[in-house]
């Protein structure tokens, strides 16, 4: 057996502790603004179908892969891919998979930030009644309000970002680990009162009906390959934010079971954002198709309506806040462990560091929403922001998901794979070897080839 090598950054404590801190990063902005929106904009059950699908095909394959390569490599991504390369005689190219990720990691989190701020601020803006009595218009007002006010967005962002940087810094154990050790558990149960509320709106069964009746002639062939998408960055899979973690893995957890905890949490925190926020939309008389601004511009009228609304809706953005928390922590982790292997940093400073060039990198995406969104501003039609998602979203994430695949089963010896899985040459890891190696790589593929435009 080789010997077991530990991250010079620690461990987690215990196997709980790393599938808490991986689900905090796959629970996010993803789950509880992206799902319900594009489930809306698809027609619903059909959609929620294929992207479960996607979820146990291209998902679950790919994490027990990134995992499995983090803890091998037990370092940041680029010198895991580095010493994995190495180690099985491939060539050095391979670490630029780590640099793509952690620039990826980088450029989300520029985003995610900026609209983090925003539950930030509807946080206070529930919390305090604004919404109370508001007509549609009143509420869309309130939004754009917002957006067009690059000094609050700015603030809002910079709060975020600080209460990003002061986790990060505080390390592993520290820091990433008591944070999701109390608020990953916290975020389920305000899910659950929410869902509690949310079957006595009167239109529960109607919400039910729409997530999980599927009717495939709502589907057009984008919204499968939206499905996959999805599936993909909801698992936070593809830039090493996942391979981070598993590096912090002790050696005798079972990346199998990890993975499917994980993958089998985010997916119900998404459900049961579904089955929270569409019950509202149903009750009363909002569209589910109304688009990214379905929680911000829809869910406060909602808020404003109903009975102890200021609560609910304060309780609702306060849940989303912690899920993006948990998750901008694991995007610039990667990073984080980086400077801190290869420039001789300190955790404080690295984090620092790294959390004032992201935030500084931010101010393109505030700007996209007031004095960059004209026309003079766009390049191909999009805002800074439109592009920065595309090119994360669409490309890096897949291109990299797509070679974590193929590292782990084409370039990577079978018998590591097999020692470092740790379940045996039996049929579960041919299974994933199976898929890992013709079925995620073309699905993947499909996806790619479809954000060029060639598909
Ligand atoms: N999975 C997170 C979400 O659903 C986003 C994320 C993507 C986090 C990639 C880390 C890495 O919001």
């Amino acid at each position: 057996m080789r010997p077991s090598r530990e991250a010079i950054h620690g461990q987690w404590s215990s196997r709980w502790a790393f599938v808490l801190a991986a689900t905090g990063s796959a629970v996010g902005l993803g789950n509880i603004w992206k799902f319900p929106y594009i489930t809306g904009e698809h027609g619903g059950g059909a959609f929620v179908l294929i992207y479960l699908a996607c979820i146990v095909l291209i998902g679950i394959p790919i994490m027990m892969a990134e995992i499995m390569l983090g803890r091998r490599g037990r370092r940041s991504p680029i010198n895991t891919m580095r010493h994995l390369a190495q180690e099985e005689g491939r060539h050095g190219f391979w670490r630029y998979l780590g640099w793509m990720g952690i620039l990826a990691g980088f450029l989300i989190l520029s985003y995610y930030s900026v609209i983090a701020g925003w539950a930030l601020a509807y946080l206070v803006r529930t919390g305090s009644g604004v919404f109370t009595g508001l007509t549609a218009d009143g509420v869309n007002n309130i939004f754009y309000s917002l957006v067009a006010d690059p000094e609050r967005l700015l603030a809002w962002h910079t709060l975020f970002m600080v209460m990003t940087m002061v986790v990060v810094a505080r390390g592993v154990r520290s820091g990433l680990e008591r944070a999701v050790r109390y608020l990953m558990p916290l975020l389920l149960v305000l899910l659950l009162v929410l869902v509690g509320y949310s079957m006595n709106t009167g239109a529960f069964q109607q919400a039910l009906v729409f997530l999980f009746s599927p009717d495939f002639s709502k589907l057009s062939p984008n919204s499968v390959l939206i499905a996959m998408g999805h599936a993909f960055f909801t698992l936070s899979l593809g830039m090493g934010a996942i391979m981070v973690y598993g590096s912090y893995l002790p050696r005798h957890v079972s990346i199998t079971r990890a993975t499917f905890t994980i993958a089998g949490a985010d997916t119900l925190v998404a459900l049961l954002a579904g089955m929270a926020i569409f019950p509202i939309v149903f009750a009363n008389g909002l569209t589910p198709g109304a688009g990214p601004g379905l929680i911000f511009q829809t869910l406060p009228i909602a808020f404003g309506r109903m009975p102890g609304g200021e609560f609910f809706g304060a309780l609702f953005f306060l849940l989303l806040i912690f899920a993006a928390w948990t998750s901008a922590i694991s995007l610039i982790e990667p990073l984080v462990a980086y400077l801190v292997e290869n420039m001789r940093m300190s955790r404080v400073m690295a984090a620092t560091l790294a959390g004032m060039v992201t935030w500084l990198f931010g101010l393109g995406t505030i700007f996209s929403f007031n004095i960059w969104s004209g026309d003079r501003y766009k390049l191909f039609g999009l805002t800074f922001f439109d592009l920065l998602d595309y090119l994360t979203v669409n490309i890096m994430l897949p291109l990299g998901g797509l070679l974590i695949a193929v590292f782990a089963v084409w370039a990577m010896r079978r018998e590591s794979s097999v020692s470092e899985l740790g379940i045996g040459d039996g049929r579960l890891y041919r299974a994933w070897r199976f898929v890992t190696r013709y079925i995620t790589p073309v699905a993947v593929s499909l996806i790619f080839l479809h954000a060029i435009g060639v598909l």
